[in-house]
């Protein structure tokens, strides 16, 4: 290390939580820095799968401190239950759990507005989780959010929360099925949160400055994927945060010349959850195969995920725009048994060929993607452990992706175990 960042380089659900588990065994700290609980990150370790969305992926390593930093948007029930299962399973939060005292929160009205607004959108709907980021964070950017600190200043919380219900409550009377709130209720309610949080909160950016400062070893961990990041994802079709290495600098306080190596993760094909253009997909027999072999189901809301082809237009797009030092592979393991495997190298239209991710979604229209085929294997991979072990059309398609991407693949995962790695 000292200071690695770990960012999804697709759209979300690559298998970070698995490498920032397996990562973690060598850090003293591990920081969340943008999202909320739309995030669901899996670790496996034996018959146990664990679906962390707020507490970072390096908890299950006994002396590693994690921190939810800055960026990130904090719905407290989810955090307290998240702390209870964690407990229950014998993981101790107990002085190892930092929350930023600057995080912002999310209120059940966030929640509702990002359920009604979701079937309110027609063709921009989007597919969110609805578990209120959007609506969080567009209150952030308002700058009428309350951020964790502000609960303790109890008549500045009270008149911001009147504000915000004066607000919201007009805005959801008018709606047929919608919910209103109370003042009262919220009020007594997150004023208990507070207290529970208060042995978790802190100044996150003191508390990672000075580990950093003093030579700890510092692990990033971003959520969703670098076509997800509201400035450089598939906007609309994006979450509202910055889920990229930008987001790593803001979410964190860390300045970018502290990042010493930034590790994108990118499954050994594509899937999506929700809306939005996706131009490997594969509607028919072949993303069905993908599904069902890789267990292609959303870890936050079950939704099955789309499935497709890799994409190394999009993939060659986020080692650009994210600074990308290495990529890890995940779910190789899954193309077993595939007699042929195709990667996208361009998209065309006509005599017109774009090896660059569009800017602008209707850009896309009539594009196809270019693809590079290649042969399969038959073997299982699952318990391969040195990267001269794979099958040789294994290695070929690993060389290939590392050539037309232009960075080195130093980690590939055969499975989701935590021993199921390759480590180049
Ligand atoms: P994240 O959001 O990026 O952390 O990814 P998710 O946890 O949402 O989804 C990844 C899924 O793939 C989880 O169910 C993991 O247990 C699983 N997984 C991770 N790596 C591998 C792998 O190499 N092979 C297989 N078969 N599954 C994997
Ligand atoms: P992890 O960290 C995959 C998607 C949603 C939707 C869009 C906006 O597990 O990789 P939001 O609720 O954020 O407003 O939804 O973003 N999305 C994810 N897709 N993995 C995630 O997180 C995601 N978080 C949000 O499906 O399309
Ligand atoms: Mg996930």
């Amino acid at each position: 290390m000292p200071v690695e960042c770990v960012v999804g380089a697709q759209w979300g659900d690559e298998g970070k939580g698995k490498i920032i588990d397996l990562l973690s065994r060598d850090a003293d700290y591990v920081v969340r820095f943008q999202g909320g609980n739309n995030a669901g990150h899996t670790i496996r370790v034996g018959n146990d799968q664990i679906v962390l969305h707020l507490v970072p992926s390096g908890i299950l390593h006994p002396t590693t401190r994690c921190v939810v930093g800055n960026g990130v948007v904090v719905d407290p029930e989810v955090f307290f239950e998240e702390i209870d299962f964690l407990n229950q399973g014998g993981v101790s939060t107990e002085g190892r759990l930092f929350l930023s005292d600057r995080a912002h929160l999310i209120f059940p009205f966030h929640r509702e507005i990002d359920r009604i607004m979701e079937s309110d959108r027609g063709v921009r709907s989007i597919g969110t989780t609805k578990r209120g980021i959007g609506p969080a964070y567009a209150d952030k950017a308002k700058r009428w959010g309350v951020r964790l600190g502000d609960l303790y200043d109890e008549d500045m919380f009270a008149a911001t929360l009147r504000m915000h219900l004066d607000e919201k409550n007009a805005l959801l009377e008018k709606l047929p099925d919608a919910q209103t709130f109370k003042f009262e209720e919220l009020y007594e309610r997150f004023l208990g949160y507070a207290k529970r949080l208060a042995p978790y909160a802190c100044d996150s950016v003191a508390v990672i400055h000075e580990a950093a400062r003093s030579g700890a070893r510092v692990l990033l961990e971003g959520a969703q994927g670098a076509l997800l990041d509201l400035d450089f994802g598939t906007y609309p079709f994006v979450t509202s945060s910055n889920t990229f290495t930008g987001g790593a600098i803001t979410g964190t306080g860390l300045p970018p010349k502290a990042l010493d190596r930034v590790i994108g993760v990118t499954k050994a094909y594509t899937t999506r959850v929700g809306e939005g253009p996706f131009p490997t997909e594969e509607l028919g027999e072949v993303g069905e195969r993908i599904q069902v072999a890789g267990n292609e189901f959303g870890a936050t809301t079950g939704r099955p995920r789309r499935c497709g082809w890799l994409d190394a237009v999009a993939i060659r797009y986020a080692v650009a725009v994210g600074g990308l030092d290495a990529l890890a592979l995940t779910k190789l393991d899954v193309l077993s048994g595939f007699q042929e495997i195709k990667v996208a190298v361009a998209y065309q239209r006509g005599e017109e060929r774009l090896s660059w991710y569009p800017s602008v979604i209707d850009t896309h229209k009539g594009f196809e993607p270019v693809y590079q085929t290649f042969p399969g294997w038959s073997e299982k991979i699952d318990a391969v452990t040195k990267f001269e072990d794979l099958p040789p059309n294994a290695v070929g398609y690993i060389s290939f992706l590392e050539e037309t991407i232009g960075v080195k693949i130093s980690i590939v995962s055969v499975g989701p175990e935590r021993d199921q790695v390759i480590f180049r």
